[in-house]
């Protein structure tokens, strides 16, 4: 299946906490599951936010509208009162600023939250039922597009790379982050199925290792050849010549940084010491216009994702800890960033341009 999914009044997913152990399908039927699925991460990277802040409008619509018709004894398909209309919309804009808090740094999830809610809001509905469908039908099209988007994205980013190319890849921008095909690792994809041979190093990308546990088992499970390296080993690595390029996906795009898996931005550097390409894949939702570098809030996240791995203590129990769960990187060190609609390079003075115009 894919990564995220509507199931008949539920949202669908791969829980990638358990991965690559086990591979399990959970269901949210509440916006509360919801939210704890995004902020445990069951859920996660950017594109994939997107598509769950959608879905989450939708849940909430269908949740709402359940409650409003089981509290009234009327039916939500039939009549609705300017009243009731007014109590669900209410609930819907909580629910919407509920998932939107879980993960701030991540653009996707509130742009998925705010196009649902735009499109019941620009219907001009008065109607429950109506609402409720509006919402469905604009989450799946958000879905649908993703994968349509990631395919456009990996046919334009396969032309940069050169048969026999070693790619060095961080965190997880496959398939799992997205609702299929995966950005940077959709562009990888796309340059193996051009008949390019390819072979990947994935950087673990502690402390939750969606390198290792995530973008090493989803390119085992296409036969790409694929090395997991500690994130610590990349610098001698680029320094040996071992790697020909870096491609990554992004959490956020300002017009002066890519704020990516902590980790990205030392990637950066090395690459630009060592004179390694260095690209960004991420679809045009994850572009932020109108924000720059010191505007964006950071995810920080708990101590015991570094103190512990489950029962086992790998610091002491009352460690100080600094746990951020991204990163800035100056575009300045980006040779490129390959969306949907073509490749961007941001030496060059109106790279930013398209984005607005798009
Ligand atoms: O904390 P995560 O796992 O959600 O972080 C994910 C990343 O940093 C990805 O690289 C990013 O979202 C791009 S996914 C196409």
């Amino acid at each position: 299946m894919r990564t995220i999914e509507w199931n008949n009044g539920t949202i669908a997913m791969i829980d990638q906490t358990l991965l690559p152990g086990e591979y399990k399908i959970i269901e949210c039927g509440t916006v509360s599951s919801l939210c704890e699925a995004i902020v445990s991460l069951r859920v996660r990277g950017a594109p994939a936010l997107g598509a769950a802040g959608g879905y989450g409008v939708a849940l909430a619509a269908h949740t709402g509208a359940h409650a409003i018709a089981a509290a009234t004894t009327t039916p939500a398909n039939t009549m609705t009162t300017p009243l009731m209309f007014k109590h669900f919309m209410h609930a819907l804009h909580a629910a919407a600023e509920m998932i939107k808090q879980t993960r701030p740094t991540a653009i996707n999830l509130a742009w998925g939250v705010d196009r649902v809610m735009g499109a019941i809001m620009e219907s001009g509905t008065r109607r429950i039922d109506e609402a409720k469908g509006i919402a469905l039908n604009e989450a799946i099209t958000i879905a649908e597009e993703d994968v349509q988007r990631n395919r456009r994205l990996g046919q334009n980013g396969a032309a940069l790379f050169e048969d026999g190319d070693t790619v060095l890849t961080h965190c997880n921008a496959g398939r799992l982050a997205c609702v299929d095909v995966g950005t940077a690792i959709g562009v990888i994809r796309a340059a193996v199925e051009a008949g390019k041979e390819l072979s990947v190093i994935s950087c673990e990308t502690r402390p939750l290792n969606q390198g290792s546990r995530i973008t090493t088992w989803e390119l085992m499970q296409d036969q790409i050849p694929v090395t997991l390296i500690t994130d610590s080993t990349a610098g001698s690595m680029m320094r040996e010549g071992k790697i020909d390029r870096v491609i990554v996906g992004a959490d956020r795009i300002t017009r002066d940084a890519v704020f990516n898996k902590i980790g990205t931005y030392t990637h950066s550097v090395l690459a630009k010491e060592h004179s390694i390409p260095f690209y960004v894949a991420a679809p045009i939702s994850t572009f932020d216009p109108v924000r720059m570098e010191q505007d964006i809030m950071i995810e920080e996240r708990g101590p015991d994702e570094l103190r512990r791995i489950g029962d086992v203590m790998l610091a002491p129990a009352d460690a100080a800890v600094y746990n951020p769960a991204f990163d800035a990187t100056p575009i300045a060190n980006v040779t490129a960033v390959i969306t949907e609609d073509g490749v961007m390079y941001p030496a060059k003075p109106d790279w930013w341009h398209g984005i607005m115009n798009s």
